[in-house]
């Protein structure tokens, strides 16, 4: 396995955090290239120990308390901090919006209260998921508390663009030039939109393919100066250019009733099999960042693939979500 900007796990002990390093994390945006390298190093580094020793490093020394406050179900970004505050030596707890059963919602309390209501109690950091209903972006200028972006309606999942590429950094040695091909319902993916913020700057080539309807608007809503994005016909001609492949869920509760998805021509053009692997570049990475919704997008046959590296994807997850909440709260050397 080559490591780049993830690789060099022994150093984290004399690692100390850029002090510009932003008091919250919304966007991919609001990090430099060498903060995230900074970011990737100490993720590699927590891997590291943890590979060598089954726990994490105590990095926590004053067990912050961390709200995780998620109005929109999740599975691996709830667990995935959930474990990275418990194994740092924070604690957390758990607001769950998205049932609304058990919590204030149900009563009609409004999501804007609920965040601030929530804010009042002084939790040492918020760790959000929402919706379009709630403008994350406009609550966290309004607040010096670090506020970490787990998914916001179709906007941005930053911390899910930061963890898959780490992991493609544990295969290949830098992104530039390599080809990541989206598939799929990307008008809808949160995740694509915060992979085509951050590709690009890291000299990555982008590419879609999928129904019109759901790579249109995408490509529409470039703005003048925005990285190029190619566009493919059918798998038959973008496996092969691709040296990463992203299958997207297709996200049924997100779309109009206008939308005429027809979930049979999808899977007839474009579900991923495992007779697609002779398709793909030896090499080449088959990430989901799930969940998968399987038989629609992707077959249960691709996980023989040898380019199957989902599980991979979520393992990291703990370990680069862990690094953000080391950086924004610990602002510090990790000593
Ligand atoms: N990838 C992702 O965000 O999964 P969850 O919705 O389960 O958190």
């Amino acid at each position: 396995m080559t490591k780049a900007m993830g690789g060099d796990y022994c150093l984290f002990l004399m690692t100390s955090f850029d002090s510009s390093f932003p008091p919250s994390f919304l966007t991919t945006a609001d990090l430099s290239i060498s903060q995230i390298s900074e970011l990737f190093k100490t993720a590699g580094s927590i891997k590291s120990h943890f590979q060598k020793h089954q726990q994490f490093p105590r990095l926590f020394t004053n067990n912050p308390v961390i709200a995780l406050l998620f109005f929109e179900a999740s599975t691996r970004t709830r667990l995935s901090f959930e474990m990275a505050i418990n194994r740092l030596g924070g604690t957390c707890t758990f607001f769950d919006g998205a049932s609304k059963e058990g919590s204030s919602l149900i009563k009609g309390e409004t999501l804007d209260d609920t965040f601030w209501t929530v804010h009042s109690m002084m939790p040492n950091a918020m760790v959000v998921r929402c919706g379009d209903d709630f403008n994350l972006l406009s609550a966290s200028q309004k607040t010096e508390m670090p506020i970490v972006n787990a998914g916001f309606g179709t906007h941005s999942h930053p911390t899910q663009a930061l963890l898959d590429i780490f992991t493609m950094l544990e295969f290949l040695p830098s992104l530039e030039g390599k080809h990541v091909l989206f598939i799929g319902d990307i008008s809808h993916s949160r995740v694509a939109m915060s992979h085509m913020e951050l590709l690009p700057r890291l000299k990555a080539k982008v590419g879609v393919v999928g129904p019109k309807e759901f790579t249109s608007s995408v490509l529409s809503n470039k703005t003048e100066g925005s990285a190029e994005i190619t566009t493919f016909e059918n798998l038959k001609d973008a496996l092969p250019w691709a040296d990463v492949v992203i299958g997207l869920r297709i996200q049924f509760e997100r779309h109009g009733s206008k939308e005429g998805f027809s979930l049979e021509t999808y899977t007839q053009h474009y579900q991923i099999q495992k007779r697609h692997g002779s398709l793909l570049k030896k090499e080449a990475l088959l990430f989901h960042p799930g969940p998968v919704n399987w038989g629609v997008e992707f077959l249960p046959d691709v996980r023989e693939l040898p380019h199957f590296k989902m599980w991979q994807q979520k393992q990291n997850g703990v370990f680069v979500r862990a690094a953000l909440l080391q950086s924004l709260l610990g602002k510090g050397k990790m000593s």
